[in-house]
Formats: C-alpha cells, structure tokens, sequence
C-alpha cells in the first residue's frame, strides 16, 4: 500500500490492512522493499529484530543488534554472534569478547566507550561462516549503523568480517597492516580475538594493528 493511501486511511480512522510476513522458511528470499537507510536509531533496531531476510531467523535465539557508544570514536566489527551472544543479546560476550575487552582497555578504551557490531545480526548454526547471500542481506543494517555511528576509525576483527565489510577476498595477512577506506572512514584490520587465543604468538602484531588505529584516530596516516 502506497504511503499516500495509508495516511489518507489513516486520517480517517480506519486500520489499513497489511497482509502480514510469511515465515522465513516459507518466504521467498527477497531485498527488503524499503531498506535500513534513512532510519534512526529506534527504527533500525526494530527492523533488525523483526528482521526475515534471511534463514537464520528460524534458529536464532535472538538478534544481536550492537552496543556501546552511539557516537563512539572507535567501532569494532566482527563477524557474527556465537553461542553466548545469542544467548545474551550482545556482541563478544564469550571468551572472545573477554580478550576483546583487554586489548581496547590496553589501547586506552572501557568496553562502553567503542561501539561493537558484527555484520551478521543473528547467529549461524554451529558457528558456521556466514553465507554470501546471508551477509549481503545483513550489511545494509550495519552499513547504516557506520553511518549514524561515523567513527574516526573502524576496527576490523577477523578475516571473514574484512572480507565482508570491505567486499574483498584477500587473506588476513594481506589486509592487515594497512589502511582501508569505506567511504571517507579509514579502516583497519586485525586478527579476531578467538583466533589469538589459540594463537597467542600473534597478539604481538594484533597491538601493532591497534598502535595503527589509534595513529589514525590521533589524526595520523598510521606510518
Ligand atoms: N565473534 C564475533 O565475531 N562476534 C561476536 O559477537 C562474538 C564472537
């Protein structure tokens, strides 16, 4: 129903009628007609928690939208929710997020003061890698999270999360140690914490990759 339509209805007292959602198993998988663009803060959250665009409504528990910091300098984005996060609503709950926690707080940031948003809003069954079709359904929210957030820098966690964000298929290591632009807002990449912890060896070059965020967001280029 055209938006004209529906407040004229509206005006006049009378409940519109909107044929409601089909199951998401049951729904064909389509673009939404009206994107997460343009929308506040309130109308995104909601639009992500009633989101259907894609499978894993049927197994979530519940989305997992983004905490922190609405006008956080740093934003940190990783690739989906996991057990405890679906569990709890919240983006690196796990132990991940515990180690997550202690490399902002040794770059000079308290949990609330970053904002953290995985590109997938619900989680895969099994912790499986999100699907293609399934992160090109879920990046627009999270695009329009960047935007209303506009960090001075984002802080990339993990290969699958780069790759998605930046829509390209390099290794970590080639995408790590660099400055990357979406849109006018710098980039930087870095090893996921559940990979440092079964990769202890590699923090070292994870704190090079924060010493590199925050060059940017003090302002430099970061060499
Ligand atoms: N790993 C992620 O990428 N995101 C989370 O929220 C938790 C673990």
């Amino acid at each position: 129903m055209d938006a004209r339509r529906s407040s004229a209805l509206e005006a006049l007292g009378i409940t519109a009628y909107v044929p409601r959602a089909r199951s998401a198993a049951a729904a064909p998988q389509r673009a939404p007609a009206v994107g997460p663009a343009g929308k506040d803060w309130a109308t995104l959250a909601a639009a992500v928690r009633e989101c259907t665009l894609c499978g894993l409504c049927a197994t979530r528990t519940q989305t997992v939208f983004g905490i922190g910091d609405v006008q956080a300098r740093l934003m940190v984005i990783g690739e989906a929710p996991g057990a405890e996060e679906d569990r709890q609503g919240e983006p690196f709950v796990g132990r991940a997020g515990q180690l997550l926690n202690a490399m902002l707080k040794a770059a000079g940031f308290d949990r609330p003061q970053v904002y953290i948003a995985n590109v997938l809003k619900c989680r895969p069954p099994n912790n499986r890698d999100p699907a293609a079709d399934e992160a090109a359904r879920c990046l627009p929210y999270l695009r329009r999270q960047i935007e209303l957030i506009d960090p001075a820098v984002i802080l990339c966690v993990g290969r699958i999360a780069a790759q998605r964000l930046l829509q390209r298929d390099d290794t970590l290591g080639r995408l790590r140690g660099r400055i990357h632009r979406l849109g006018r807002i710098p980039v930087v990449v870095t090893y996921h914490p559940a990979y440092l912890l079964r990769s202890p060896t590699e923090k070292r070059k994870s704190w090079e990759d924060l010493k590199l965020a925050m060059g940017v967001m003090a302002g430099g280029d970061g060499t």
